[in-house]
């Protein structure tokens, strides 16, 4: 039996055409100024022809590239997802033909809260020795159910994907994970429509669901250090997902933790849902920042709602 689940390599990708609040303000009626002043946000990444299938793979291939495995060695691909190229296949199965795997691969959808969800299935399949690498992948392509007409929301999210790959290891690696979901916020955020007619776009009550993410992951970001026995001092890194800087800014202060123990980079792609956590990751252990042995908080929130958090010996 595996004792721990370690990520061993890390990968994301952007696609290139940027979306700057200055372009969105010539549409609807926003300010590069408000926008910077309650999201934290400066702009977002727009695909054009690509699919979330493309960005999976770039991000993958680069995960796989710094983890130094043979792609065939791979057990498992999870890919989480809120926006699939197709109703089916999984998209995971279009990414596993794509970056020429032949493990089993499946689709998972937990909106912004996906990866984290993601990441803590494979950490079981890994426990429980029925898999030993394990590709996870967060992957979207938002711009597609974002209504561009509605700058009540399409200020706020973006295109991207972010990776990893995990690996079975006696040392260290996964120390917990929670996680947690509560239906009763259908109306809060969500996309309308289901599936019969029309492709739908995101619809949200973005009062009450901040207030509701920096209740909900501030408590559970005290409960992981307490459960786990590690005082916030010896934290290195929260690396949150990247909704709103106020929220994250807000979980760090209920954990003690400065805001330069923070990765932040929602102000260059704004919020990737399940992307957003391995985007944020990957540009912090390329950039230097994280480093092996130090300790990693995830936590994220996401439509239904559904949220978690991870505490990593990275
Ligand atoms: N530009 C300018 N003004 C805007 C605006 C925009 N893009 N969007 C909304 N406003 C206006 C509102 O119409 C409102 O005007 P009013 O007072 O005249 O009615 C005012 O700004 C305040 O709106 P409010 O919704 O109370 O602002 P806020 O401080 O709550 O910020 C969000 C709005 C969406 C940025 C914030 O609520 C948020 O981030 N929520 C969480 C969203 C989220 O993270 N969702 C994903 C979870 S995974």
């Amino acid at each position: 039996m595996n004792k721990f689940a370690r990520i061993i390599g890390t990968g994301s990708y952007l696609p290139p055409t940027v979306i700057t609040n200055d372009d969105l303000a010539k549409t609807i009626n926003t300010t590069n100024e408000w926008i910077v002043a309650r999201t934290g946000i400066k702009q977002r990444h727009k695909v054009t022809n690509e699919t979330t299938c493309d960005l999976a793979e770039k991000a993958a291939n680069r995960a796989l590239e710094m983890a130094g495995i043979n792609v065939k060695d791979l057990d498992l691909i999870i890919l989480a997802t809120t926006t699939a190229d197709k109703i089916f296949p999984a998209t995971a199965t279009i990414l596993q033909t794509a970056i020429g795997a032949s493990c089993p691969a499946f689709d998972l959808q937990s909106v912004c809260s996906g990866f984290i969800f993601a990441l803590t299935t494979a950490e079981q399949y890994i426990k429980a020795s029925a898999a030993n690498k394990v590709l996870v992948v967060g992957s979207e392509t938002l711009s597609r159910i974002v209504n561009w007409n509605d700058r009540s929301t399409a200020v706020l999210f973006g295109d991207g994907a972010g990776a990893v790959v995990l690996s079975g290891s006696d040392n260290t690696g996964i120390l917990y994970s929670k996680l947690f979901s509560d239906g009763k916020y259908l109306s809060s955020l969500q996309v309308s429509n289901n599936y019969i007619n029309e492709v739908g776009f995101i619809e949200m009550s973005g009062n009450e669901v901040f207030k509701i993410a920096v209740n909900r992951l501030s408590s559970l970001a005290e409960k992981t250090l307490k459960e786990t026995n590690l005082n916030s001092n010896k934290l290195d890194w929260i690396v949150p997902h990247q909704a709103n800087i106020r929220i994250i800014s807000a979980v760090a202060k209920r954990i003690k933790t400065p805001m330069n123990k923070v990765i932040v980079t929602l102000e260059n792609h704004g919020n990737t849902s399940a992307a957003s956590i391995p985007l944020a990751l990957d540009t912090a252990v390329r950039d230097g920042r994280i480093k092996r042995g130090d300790y990693l908080l995830f936590e994220g929130i996401g439509a239904g709602f559904s949220w978690g958090s991870i505490l990593i010996q990275f």
